[in-house]
């Protein structure tokens, strides 16, 4: 025999040098939650070691993000139950929770760290959906895209780096860039959630944003059977605009990850979304896996499919074990 490729996995040198993919810190980014009406954080029970911040607690944290190398964080808003409505107008509104957060990371963080806002209708509306209903309760897409703008705008005027449309109307990128741009704000950058599924996978997010939904989201997320669509929907969004896409879920979307990051040419983030975390904690606590291991493999793997960002609920202890 003269190829062995086992001479390259000797030494934990030789794998080091060898290595075809590397995980630096700054490239992932926190999701936080900050919610209104709170005097000390709140855990979330179906996302252990995440919590729901103060305006004061997620400062705090934004504060570790940076120490701990990252450059991004993602923040979503949770309000009082009694300030949602059917259109959602806590989400817009300059002192709704979300924007205020914005402005507490922002005065925190200055430029040291990315700041991005979620920018949909689900957490403020009453019915628990990403844009605002028609007369039969349809998901009405173009009177949706009034609203993100407003809400983006909002947003930007809060301090927000990026926005980041995760609703996936139809046109919402250029609704959205066209809006900013006339309101003095074309710095702010879109994070286009592209190509975004209807997933079983966001359950835990539902508890973390006191989640109001119904029904599904199936006539405006994709489905999960649909590779070639992700590209689609990718290309649109690079079309009308968007200077980085993201492809969500991540771990069980890899080839989508793939042929985005293959067909594009913007940066391209991945999510590592909610259930993919809690099922990494929850058998860990069985003693069923290791979970620093397990969280550490699928960003890995995330990173080599493509993405260039990973948003992962782990980054902090991710990048402290990288470091
Ligand atoms: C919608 C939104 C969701 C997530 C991020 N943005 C929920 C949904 O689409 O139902 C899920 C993130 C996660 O599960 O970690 N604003």
């Amino acid at each position: 025999m003269i190829i062995r490729p086992r001479r390259l996995r000797t030494t934990s040198a030789m794998r080091s040098l060898v290595a075809e993919t590397r995980v630096h810190p700054a490239q992932l980014v926190l999701p936080v939650f900050v919610a209104d009406g709170l005097t000390e954080p709140a855990p979330i029970t179906s996302l252990p070691g995440v919590v729901q911040h103060t305006l004061r607690s997620v400062a705090d944290e934004a504060r570790l993000a940076v120490d701990a190398g990252l450059k991004g964080i993602m923040l979503f808003g949770v309000p009082k139950p009694e300030d949602k409505d059917a259109y959602g107008s806590m989400g817009w509104a300059p002192d709704g929770i979300l924007n205020r957060g914005l402005s507490a990371v922002r005065d925190a963080v200055g430029d040291d760290l990315v700041v991005m806002a979620d920018t949909c209708l689900d957490e403020f509306t009453d019915h628990g959906h990403c844009g605002v209903l028609d007369q039969v309760g349809r998901v009405d897409n173009d009177a949706t895209l009034e609203r993100y703008v407003e809400l983006a705008v909002s947003q930007a005027v809060a301090g927000a780096h990026v926005v980041g449309p995760s609703g996936m109307m139809d046109g919402q990128v250029l609704a959205i860039r066209t809006g900013l741009d006339a309101a003095g704000f074309d710095d702010v950058a879109i994070l286009a959630y592209a190509a975004k599924y209807a997933s079983a996978f966001y359950g835990p997010f539902r508890e973390a944003v006191n989640s109001s939904l119904s029904g599904d989201r199936r006539t405006y997320q994709q489905d999960p059977a649909n590779r070639r669509e992700g590209v689609r929907e990718a290309a649109l969004d690079e079309a009308e605009g968007a200077d980085l896409l993201m492809v969500k879920p991540a771990g069980y979307y890899l080839d989508v990850l793939a042929d985005v990051a293959a067909q594009s040419s913007v940066p391209v983030a991945a999510y590592h979304v909610s259930g993919e975390y809690a099922m990494v904690w929850a058998a860990a606590e069985r003693g069923w896996i290791d979970r620093d291991r397990a969280l550490a493999e699928a960003v890995t793997a995330i990173v080599r499919a493509g993405a260039h960002i990973v948003l992962t609920y782990a980054a902090i202890e991710l990048a402290k074990g990288l470091s």
